[in-house]
């Protein structure tokens, strides 16, 4: 291949350097790479409020740029692997999430791989808002010099299965730009569509780009690294972390079940920080396991081989497979076999599939709709388990080498039968003692502000609340001077009041300084917090126009939906904004981020 680009001149003083030098002295290799991570992000924010009318380099001729949005991280695992292999294979390359892209940059862009979730009911993740809109907006450029390619992750039990990756793709290529090659499309097994999209990408970047003049005389660019994991702990190989205290919070007269679970790290070298979740791998309750056994007519020990690997039937059911959540692809497979004219209906009906993935588990397919199936089929058919995210409810500045969760227990009647959620009754069901499989899912996203002066405002109704009880603990440990303003909601004032003991100390010792309530079940009209936000409207504007930072979460599908018009109204009513001008002033606070989510 190419020459070696010359060693650029570097730009540092004398005093600059020596600083750097006694600043760095004594880390060891994992935190020198964090810290070159945390200091690209920091260059990268530096670029992004330089002058806008900066001009383009001419870098994109010979460089890949992956660009990805992500809610939970998957998105970005999958670019920042991406960037690895082609900068293995020496070939020039850049990762950027979504919202520190340079949209204007496009026009000039060469090689463009994108990697994108869906989020909400097929909308983009919050880090890809903005893109999105740019490209689909009037103003998007014609991109005829432009070949790409695109990676959707998403959840097929979801009707609009990686509806934003389709969503890019086409427009890109209605804005004149070459796909490369077919779009891929990740269900919750992320790896296994998404592996061989890489080695395609990897492929064709070769191709792309050593074809391309001048390479000799460009630097390998990276975008803004996020800081690595610094321990051996993963998603693919997870902690065993041991089960402290497992603690209902909730009253006996509750409609739910809401847990405080307490796991120890201790000895893992595993970190968190407040904003992150954490990863639980679950397995399957052996009643369940059970119950499709006998609606299968199927033998538990028989020996099903998948991909090489062979374990008995129960145990992939147990360990490694899906029963709790239906998806499209596995309702089409079992349409065939059940030949049902109902189900082959439901498959071509948007609200249909949403009405039956919804509504029925697993085991309310098979028996409604008997088929008959093959072992290995079967276990082929069904998806790969995948892991929960649980927001983290605690600060390691308050905790020590433990982490903390808020779990609401999902658990409903279907079909005259008790139905459960499989991680949140795994959960549920250890005792002291047992081993968890966990792993940090880091959330840059939802981040505390750098400034402890700052006040901040957490709206986090039901489960929703468990970050925010992890920034009231970190505020107060850092002896943060901000003000902390609480909304939270619930059903009941008397058994639903998630920490209500906590939140009143804190109150007490001026660590939270304002808290509002909105209980939906007390009154004939139900109050929700955007109810709350907006009678608290005024002292709210001006406390965001002074500087607070916004956070909210907790449930998507309603309550985010809710909060942000309610945030618009506000804006509105008491700051002089119209409808339009109100969006955009919420849209400014979250590229500053000042207003970030974090919901599911
Ligand atoms: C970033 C992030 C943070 C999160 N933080 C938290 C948190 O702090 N606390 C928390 O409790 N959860 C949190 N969640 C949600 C959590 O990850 C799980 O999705 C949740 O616990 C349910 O998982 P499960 O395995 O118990 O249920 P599953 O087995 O995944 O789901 C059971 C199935 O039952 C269906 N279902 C559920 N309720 C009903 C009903 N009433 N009627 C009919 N069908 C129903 C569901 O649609 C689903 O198909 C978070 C999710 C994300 C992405
Ligand atoms: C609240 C929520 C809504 C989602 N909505 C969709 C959807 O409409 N379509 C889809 O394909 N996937 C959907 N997903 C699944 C995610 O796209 C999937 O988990 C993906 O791997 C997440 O990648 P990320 O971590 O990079 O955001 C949703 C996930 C969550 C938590």
């Amino acid at each position: 291949m190419s020459a070696l680009p010359a060693r650029p001149a570097i730009p540092l003083g004398q005093d600059a350097l020596a600083q750097l030098t006694r600043l760095t002295e004594g880390l060891d290799r994992d935190a020198l790479q964090w810290a070159s991570g945390y200091l690209a992000g920091l260059a990268a924010h530096t670029i992004r409020q330089a002058d806008s009318a900066a001009p383009v380099t001419a870098d994109a001729a010979v460089r890949a740029t992956i660009v990805y949005g992500s809610q939970t991280g998957n998105a970005r695992r999958q670019a920042e692997a991406l960037a690895a292999e082609l900068e293995q294979a020496g070939l020039p390359v850049r990762v950027l999430r979504a919202d520190a892209y340079r949209l204007r940059e496009l026009s000039a862009e060469r090689l463009l791989y994108v990697v994108v979730s869906t989020q909400g009911d097929g909308d983009p993740p919050d880090d890809a808002r903005a893109f999105v809109e740019h490209l689909g907006g009037r103003r998007a450029p014609r991109l005829p010099q432009l070949r790409y390619a695109v990676l959707g992750l998403g959840d097929s039990s979801y009707p609009k299965f990686c509806a934003v990756g389709a969503q890019i793709d086409e427009r890109l290529a209605a804005l004149g730009a070459e796909q490369l090659f077919a779009r891929g499309e990740a269900d919750v097994d992320v790896d296994t569509a998404a592996a061989p999209w890489r080695r395609t990408a990897l492929t064709q970047a070769r191709i792309a780009l050593e074809a391309a003049p001048a390479l000799a005389t460009v630097t390998p660019l990276r975008g803004p690294a996020t800081p690595r994991d610094a321990t051996a702990w993963s998603r693919e190989r997870p902690f065993m972390a041991p089960l402290l205290s497992n603690r209902r919070i909730v009253g006996r007269d509750s409609a739910g079940d809401v847990r405080h679970i307490e796991l120890s790290l201790q000895g893992s070298g595993l970190d968190y920080r407040p904003g992150d979740a954490l990863g639980v791998w679950p397995a399957q309750p052996p009643v369940l396991v059970e119950a499709v056994l006998a609606a299968l007519r199927a033998d538990g020990a028989e020996a099903v081989t998948i991909a090489g690997q062979t374990l008995p039937l129960a145990q992939w059911l147990s360990g490694r497979r899906e029963l709790t959540r239906l998806t499209r692809p596995f309702v089409a497979a079992h349409a065939q076999r059940a030949r049902s004219a109902a189900l082959d209906a439901a498959l071509v009906d948007d609200g249909a599939l949403r009405a039956l993935l919804d509504g029925h588990q697993l085991i309310d397919l098979l028996r409604r709709f008997p088929a008959p199936w093959d072992a290995a089929d079967f276990v082929a058919a069904l998806r790969p388990l995948a892991p929960r995210l649980y927001s983290i409810a605690s600060s390691r500045a308050a905790v020590g080498d433990e982490v903390h969760l808020t779990v609401a227990v999902v658990g409903y009647e279907a079909f005259g039968e008790a139905r459960i959620g499989c991680a949140s009754r795994f959960l549920a069901d250890r005792a002291e003692g047992d081993a968890v499989p966990v792993f940090v899912e880091s959330n840059e996203r939802f981040r505390l502000p750098g400034d402890p002066t700052r006040d901040i405002v957490m709206i986090g109704p039901g489960t929703g609340v468990a970050p925010f009880r992890a920034f009231v603990q970190e505020r107060t440990e850092t002896a943060a001077t901000g003000r902390n303003w609480l909304f939270f909601g619930h059903r009941h004032f008397r058994s639903d009041f998630l920490y209500q003991a906590e939140w009143q100390q804190a109150h007490r010792d001026g660590h939270l300084h304002r808290i509002d309530l909105a209980f939906s079940r007390e009154r004939p009209d139900k109050v929700y917090v955007q109810h709350a936000l907006r009678r608290r409207g005024r002292e709210l504007y001006d406390w965001i126009e002074s500087g607070a930072h916004l956070y909210v979460c907790g449930d998507a599908s309603r309550m985010a939906r809710d909060v942000d018009a309610a945030l618009r109204e506000i804006a509105v009513a008491h700051g002089g904004h119209d409808a339009e001008s109100a969006a955009g002033w919420l849209a400014a606070l979250a590229a500053e981020r000042r207003y970030s989510r974090d919901v599911y």
